[in-house]
């Protein structure tokens, strides 16, 4: 049965066909242990994982791959960031659009180590204001983290401006690119970011348990996992050398292989034209959900610049009961409730019942935005 899938901000569907041909084979020939032997098949691992990197320094503009360092997904990649820089008696500047993968590590630092925290109030379409960046920055701000987009709302952040801003008190900018990467252009030179989190299994069109963190050769943090590295064994240490100081244990080497793919996929169509696609599909969803009665959206305006996601309420029925219609009547995949953002359903006005959330992808087609209006308009006579 066919499957119309909108939740792809969850996980990407379907990938290139490549990504599970060079799976397959990776397991099938040579998935030995990168790093940790001499033998053919182990160097081949190897090798595999220095091509990604490249290939992730090639789409990110990052000088020197090593400075990318492998994690099982954003979540990891961000608690290493967070867990790994601030200190006790720093000041944290974040935003309410922020995942639980930012909130959490954060909330958590403040209970065990008495760190503060301001979050910056965006508004209803999900917009930080550059000048509450300023006013919130104290002596002791260390960090500032927010997501390049919105999860809920696909609002897009002024990242380089941001980092205009913090860069001049000396403070450090991690950015969450959970929505971004593979869909949004990023290059962390000239956008000015210290640390970016990254997902596989998203806009990188990777499998799950994929992704990874860059971090500025400046940086030192303290890795938030310890054990073999294949490196350095003799020291009691982590090793200092990168990626291994932040990459202890055996790396996801099939997936990373079939995230390879799914970066020279993207590296050959051009991030560019992605998100071109990919707005132009969402501006065509907005515009017929806009048209049914009943429904109302949330986030950025029509014709505004935003990531692939919509999100949106049926007036009379619960976000819940959207979801599981859209699913057993019309086949059609979306996500509905807080999405791990109860700050960000706030500043929307959902906190209280939540949304229905369709996210499009590279793959999606114009026919499928068109049944996933009539669908809309279906659920809403009913
Ligand atoms: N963070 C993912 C989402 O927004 C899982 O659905």
């Amino acid at each position: 049965m066919k499957v119309y899938y909108f939740d792809n901000a969850a996980s990407s569907w379907p990938k290139p066909a490549q990504v599970t041909e060079a799976m397959s084979q990776c397991m099938n020939e040579y998935a030995a242990n990168p790093g940790r032997g001499s033998h053919q098949m182990a160097v081949k691992a190897g090798r595999l994982l220095l091509e990604a990197r490249s290939n992730l320094a090639k789409l990110f503009n990052i000088k020197n791959p090593v400075d990318i360092s492998f994690a099982f997904n954003t979540t990891m990649a961000l608690n290493q960031a967070i867990k790994g820089f601030v200190r006790a008696g720093d000041h944290v500047i974040s935003t309410s659009m922020e995942h639980n993968s930012v909130r959490r590590p954060l909330e958590f630092l403040k209970r065990e180590k008495g760190i503060e925290i301001t979050y910056l109030q965006a508004d209803a379409k999900g917009n930080v204001h550059l000048n509450d960046v300023k006013e919130a920055i104290k002596s002791n701000t260390a960090l500032m983290v927010c997501n390049h987009s919105s999860n809920l709302l696909g609002t897009i952040l002024p990242i380089e401006q941001i980092s205009e801003i913090v860069k001049k008190h000396g403070i450090r900018l991690l950015v969450d690119a959970a929505q971004t990467a593979g869909t949004v252009p990023i290059d962390v030179e000239r956008m000015g970011i210290d640390m970016l989190a990254f997902p596989g299994h998203k806009g990188l069109l990777g499998p799950q348990g994929t992704g990874g963190l860059y971090i500025h050769p400046e940086l030192e943090l303290e890795p938030l996992l310890h054990g073999g590295t294949g490196s350095q064994s003799e020291k009691i240490d982590q090793p200092s050398v990168r990626p291994d100081r932040y990459e202890a244990g055996t790396q996801n080497t099939v997936g990373i292989t079939g995230l390879n793919e799914g970066l020279k996929f993207i590296l050959h169509e051009t991030v560019e034209k992605i998100h071109n696609k990919e707005w132009q599909l969402i501006q065509r969803l907005m515009e017929g959900l806009n048209q049914i009665e009943g429904i109302r959206l949330y986030g950025p305006d029509l014709g505004e610049d935003k990531t692939g996601i919509i999100a949106f309420n049926f007036a009379e029925m619960d976000a819940s009961e959207a979801a599981f219609r859209f699913d057993r009547q019309f086949q059609i995949a979306v996500r509905a409730g807080h999405h791990c953002t109860p700050l960000a359903h706030e500043s929307a006005g959902t906190l209280k019942e939540g949304a229905v959330r369709a996210s499009v992808g590279y793959f999606t087609t114009e026919g499928e935005i068109e049944y996933f209006i009539e669908a809309a308009r279906k659920i809403a006579m009913t």
